[in-house]
């Protein structure tokens, strides 16, 4: 027996991304997004609110990094969810992380996250909604496998569940994606 339940986005597993800009002084933001996704083979969307300080550094640089959070990383990536820095001016200090400036685009890669994308706002629409360009993509290398893809298995990233707010952790490969349907051709 099915049971109806009320409207929820229930889409398993959301990302839980980490968005790096610069502030006005120089210092790093980073905040937690779980609604954003991937546009096309070169963009991201995010859905952001205007009122964050990430959106308002995306205006005022036009760049931003999207790193993808990790079981090792999950309370500071919690934190980067829950206070802002328009109300914290030493927000990402307080983590003890660190970050370096992308070698590309005016936006910080932290270091703590072994995946990073970096990306040039393209379109910044109204309430929510920052589209961005994918300039260049970086991985750990002790995370890359001997083909130098990143190995999904070592590095632990984490989802976002819309159900209960869990955090959950995803490492697991069951299967190969355009070749197990092929069983039943
Ligand atoms: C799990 C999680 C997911 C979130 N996803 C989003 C999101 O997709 N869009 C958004 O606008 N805010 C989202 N937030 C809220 C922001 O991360 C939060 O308001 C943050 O403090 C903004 O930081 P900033 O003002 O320093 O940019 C999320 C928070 C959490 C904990």
């Amino acid at each position: 027996m099915r049971k109806n339940l009320k409207v929820i986005p229930g889409i398993f597993p959301m990302p839980v991304l980490m968005i790096g800009t610069y502030n006005e002084d120089g210092s790093v933001d980073v905040m937690n997004a779980a609604w954003g996704m991937a546009y096309d083979f070169k963009q991201i969307k995010l859905n952001i609110s205007d009122s964050h300080k990430t959106t308002k550094n995306i205006r005022r640089t036009g760049c931003f990094t999207v790193s993808l959070a990790t079981k090792d990383t999950l309370v500071e990536s919690d934190y980067f969810g829950i206070v802002s820095g328009n109300n914290v001016k030493d927000k990402f200090e307080k983590t003890k992380m660190t970050a370096i400036k992308s070698e590309y685009i005016d936006a910080p890669i932290i270091l703590q996250y072994p995946i990073c994308m970096e990306c040039r706002a393209i379109e910044i629409d109204g309430e929510y909604g920052v589209l961005g360009e994918i300039i260049n993509l970086s991985v750990e290398e002790e995370y890359l496998d001997k083909n130098g893809n990143p190995d999904l298995s070592k590095i632990n990233t984490i989802a976002y569940d819309p159900f209960t707010h869990g955090y959950y952790e995803v490492n697991k490969k069951v299967g190969q994606a355009f070749e197990d349907g092929k069983k039943l051709i």
